[in-house]
């Protein structure tokens, strides 16, 4: 998958894709990112890429020019699939992300101070929010968004990894893990665990995924939740 990054700020992504899992994924052909700053499609003196809004109001709007020219030159038979980065778009969610992932192309565009001039969306395919809150800009949004999708392209997941058997994709949070040693500090590790009885490991599991979703996202149960959750009590 190639996704292309447009931003105001691109020093923001040297960090999170040249590391971890995208570092590899990048390394091993499966996946393509490229950061590019609006500013060099900026068509003025001085590289200008927003301005104040018509009609009045706090902040800078991002001007269409540049981000027409930097889309047409990147995108110029409209192959990828393109989003703007913005708390007013649909949320992010494990269905999106996974449909995302069937994309052979991204183009993200990270929204920035008061908007983007409206009539760039006649370029958008769609616009994505990560969540209920406001970021100071749509770069992280970008980087979530990014790393997120990409744990859906196959191979970028180690061996016996899926991002399909995870929280979110089955509606239940993790179960807790323990790693060696089994006595820490005198804190142990749940018998179950050290049995080596693989029924017996699955069924702990299960309920102590069940149990944490009760306690952090009981909305994620619906109708067996609440069948649940009256029982538990
Ligand atoms: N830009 C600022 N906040 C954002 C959010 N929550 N999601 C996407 N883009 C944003």
């Amino acid at each position: 998958m190639r996704i292309d990054i447009l931003t105001l700020f691109p020093e923001m992504f040297a960090g999170p894709f040249s590391e971890s899992m995208l570092g590899r994924a990048q390394e091993n052909g499966l996946l393509s990112v490229q950061i590019h700053n609006i500013r060099d499609w900026a068509d003025n003196k001085h590289s200008k890429a927003d301005d104040y809004p018509f009609g009045g109001g706090a902040g800078l709007v991002m001007m269409a020019q540049p981000i027409f020219d930097a889309v047409a030159a990147l995108d110029p038979d409209h192959e990828a699939r393109r989003v703007l980065l913005t708390p007013r778009g649909k949320l992010l969610t494990t269905a999106r992300a996974r449909e995302l992932a069937q994309c052979p192309r991204l183009l993200l565009l990270c929204g920035h101070y008061e908007g983007v001039d409206e009539r760039v969306m006649a370029l958008m395919d769609g616009e994505v929010s990560i969540g209920d809150y406001i970021l100071t800009g749509g770069e992280l949004p970008a980087m979530v968004l990014a790393d997120c999708v990409s744990r859906f392209v196959p191979g970028v997941l180690g061996k016996g990894e899926s991002a399909e058997e995870e929280s979110f994709s089955q509606s239940l949070l993790e179960y807790p893990q323990y790693t060696r040693p089994a006595d820490f500090r005198g804190m142990g590790v749940p018998e179950v665990l050290l049995s080596g009885h693989a029924a017996n490991i699955e069924k702990w599991r299960h309920e102590q995924a069940l149990l944490k979703t009760r306690e952090n996202r009981p909305e994620l149960l619906g109708t067996y939740g609440k069948y649940y959750k009256n029982k538990g009590k």
